[in-house]
């Protein structure tokens, strides 16, 4: 699926053909449910509109001889759906926690806010990110998608794990948490993140293109996890996979906060992963884990 990186490089030599691909392969998809007509005007519109936007930021960034990963696009799908079933998805598959992401959804949303809660060190997840790491098997050269980047804490560490011939894609819903990916990204001169805008049903990622997909407190903030673990696992490379980490939910011993706010715990959201066509693959123990849990899954 990953096509020869020498036809496509630029003349400083470390343009990725995948992004490129990648591209084309979102542009055209974009065109054939336009030609369809299976998406209204508006999103017709919004799709060519950041489609023209995302081409002139590239060719602008050429004419500036830096790279176009320098850029750091944002592929903005706003409710595009690549494969036809997606949309249709959306209106079959009923919203198992309707509300959860009214948050990360508000376009007003203060992503200094978030930071304090998701870069802390009170969190788990960020206490003990570099062991999340190593357990995670990330190799120089993989296809790494962070599917519900949020602040992109993790998008960041897998970007350097995969180092320059690897490509990190930051998926989420929200807006302005993948501008503020990409803005860090620049800031720290990573070259290798694509931040991805999905839709709440699908991870707008190309078929076989992932080695590691990665959901780390994001599985319970699924409002259609059949759509979206169809298309996640439609976009996994044969023997990849994927990462969950999310809550403990047990009764007597789960914040009552957190009781509620997870709809359902480790043994229903592992039966949901598999019937989904996933096969279990072990449960790690993290040192420093109490109030979570990391899975993994492979696509056979
Ligand atoms: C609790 S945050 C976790 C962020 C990040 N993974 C971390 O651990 O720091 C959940 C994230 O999932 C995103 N999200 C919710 N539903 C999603 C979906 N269907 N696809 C992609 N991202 C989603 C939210 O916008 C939010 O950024």
């Amino acid at each position: 699926m990953r096509p020869s990186k020498q036809c496509l490089r630029s003349d400083q030599g470390a343009e990725s053909s995948f992004l490129f691909w990648f591209e084309v392969f979102l542009f055209l998809a974009g065109l054939r449910k336009g030609i369809a007509g299976n998406f209204n005007e508006v999103n017709l519109l919004k799709c060519l509109w950041l489609e023209q936007e995302r081409w002139s930021a590239r060719i602008t960034s050429l004419m500036k001889r830096r790279l176009l990963s320098l850029s750091l696009p944002i592929i903005l799908l706003g409710g595009i759906s690549l494969f036809g079933e997606e949309k249709a998805g959306v209106s079959e598959e009923k919203s198992v926690k309707p509300g959860i992401n009214e948050n990360f959804l508000d376009p007003k949303l203060k992503v200094d806010d978030w930071l304090k809660r998701f870069e802390v060190e009170s969190r788990e997840v960020f206490h003990e990110k570099e062991k999340v790491l190593e357990a995670c098997g990330i190799k120089k050269g993989m296809v790494v998608a962070d599917i519900g980047a949020g602040t992109g804490l993790y998008s960041r560490l897998f970007a350097e794990a995969v180092g320059p011939e690897g490509w990190v894609a930051a998926v989420d819903i929200s807006a302005p948490f993948l501008k503020h990916v990409v803005a860090r990204a620049e800031q720290e001169g990573q070259k290798n993140i694509t931040a991805i805008l999905s839709p709440e049903n699908s991870v707008s990622l190309p078929p076989n293109s992932v080695d590691v997909a990665f959901i780390c407190d994001t599985y319970h903030h699924f409002e259609f996890p059949r759509g979206t673990m169809k298309s996640l696992i439609r976009s996994l490379k044969r023997g990849g996979t994927v990462v969950v980490i999310d809550f403990e939910r047990i009764e007597g011993v789960t914040r009552d906060w957190l009781f509620g706010h997870v709809r359902a715990g480790k043994q229903v959201f592992r039966k949901e992963i598999e019937d989904a066509g996933l096969t279990f693959v072990e449960e790690l123990k993290i040192d420093g884990f109490k109030e979570n849990y990391f899975l993994r899954f492979r696509k056979d």
